[in-house]
C-alpha cells in the first residue's frame, strides 16, 4: 500500500496532510526513515512510525481498554467525558466505537473497534458471548440470591425471566456473574432483583478474552490477532 495512504487510513489526517508528515521525515517503515508518500509498502507484519511512535499495521483497528470510573461509552457524551478521549487521535480518527456499553461508573474490559462487523458479532443477542462481571455488594450474598439468579428473575420490560449463565459467591460481598444478555443496567438490575444491591461492577472478561493483568485503569492495548481469532470464536 502506498505509504501517504497507509496513514490516512490509520487515522493520520487528510491525504495532504499525511504526504507533509512524509516529506517531513517523520514517518518511519520497520525503523527506517521514508520520505516518500508514494512508495509501496508490504503491510505484512508491518510496523511504521510517526515522530517515534509505533504503529502495527492493521486492517481493522480493535484494542482493548481498562474502562476506568468516570467515563461514558457513547461518542457524545452527556455529563462525563468519552471513553474515546482515553485513546490517541489516530485511533479516534479512524471512527472506533466501544463494542457494547459499561455504565460511567462501571470499570474493566471494553473492546473497542472500526471494525463494523465484529462489532455487530459480539454484540449480537443471538450469539450470547459470555460477559464476566465481579460485582461488589451492598449486602452480603448468600445461596439463596445464587440460586435465584441462576434461576432468572423478572426485570421490568423484559417478557421473561433473564438467567445468570453463571453466579459464584466469592466473598462476603462479592459475587462473580457471567451474563450473555447486554440489556441496559442488566448487572445492577439483576442484582436489585435479588433483594441486593450493586456497589462496584468490574468486567472481568468477554468470552475468553480476559482484561490483561498489565493494564492500569485507563490504559489501552492493541488486540493480538491471536486474541480476534479467539474472540469471533466465541459461540
Ligand atoms: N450491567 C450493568 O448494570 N452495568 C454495566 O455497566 C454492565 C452490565
Amino acid at each position: 500500500m502506498q505509504l501517504e495512504r497507509l496513514l490516512q487510513k490509520h487515522g493520520f489526517g487528510t491525504r495532504k496532510g499525511c504526504r507533509a508528515l512524509i516529506r517531513q521525515e517523520r514517518v518511519a517503515v520497520n525503523g527506517v526513515v521514508c520520505d516518500d508518500p508514494f512508495a509501496e509498502i508490504p503491510t505484512d507484519d508491518l510496523v511504521f512510525s510517526v515522530d517515534g511512535v509505533d504503529w502495527p499495521y492493521r486492517e481493522f483497528a480493535t484494542v482493548i481498554l481498562n474502562k476506568p470510573a468516570g467515563y461514558e461509552c457513547s461518542r457524545k457524551p452527556q455529563h462525563h467525558p468519552s471513553v474515546l478521549e482515553l485513546l490517541p487521535v489516530p485511533l479516534r480518527e479512524r471512527g472506533v466505537q466501544p463494542i457494547g456499553r459499561l455504565d460511567e461508573d462501571t470499570t474493566g474490559l471494553l473492546l473497542i473497534t472500526d471494525d463494523g462487523q465484529l462489532n455487530h458479532q459480539l454484540s449480537s443477542a443471538r450469539r450470547k458471548v459470555p460477559k464476566v462481571y465481579r460485582v461488589t455488594t451492598r449486602h452480603p450474598v448468600d445461596e439463596a440470591q445464587i440460586a435465584q439468579l441462576l434461576a432468572g428473575v423478572l426485570l421490568n420490560d423484559e417478557p421473561a425471566p433473564i438467567a445468570a449463565a453463571d453466579a459464584e459467591i466469592m466473598g462476603d460481598r462479592l459475587l462473580r456473574l457471567t451474563i450473555t444478555e447486554g440489556k441496559y443496567h442488566q448487572v445492577k438490575r439483576m442484582v436489585a432483583a435479588v433483594g441486593n444491591r450493586v456497589d462496584a461492577l468490574h468486567r472481568e472478561a468477554v468470552g475468553e478474552l480476559t482484561l490483561p493483568g498489565h493494564l492500569q485503569p485507563g490504559e489501552w492495548c492493541w488486540l493480538t490477532p491471536a486474541d480476534l481469532d479467539q474472540l469471533v470464536k466465541t459461540k
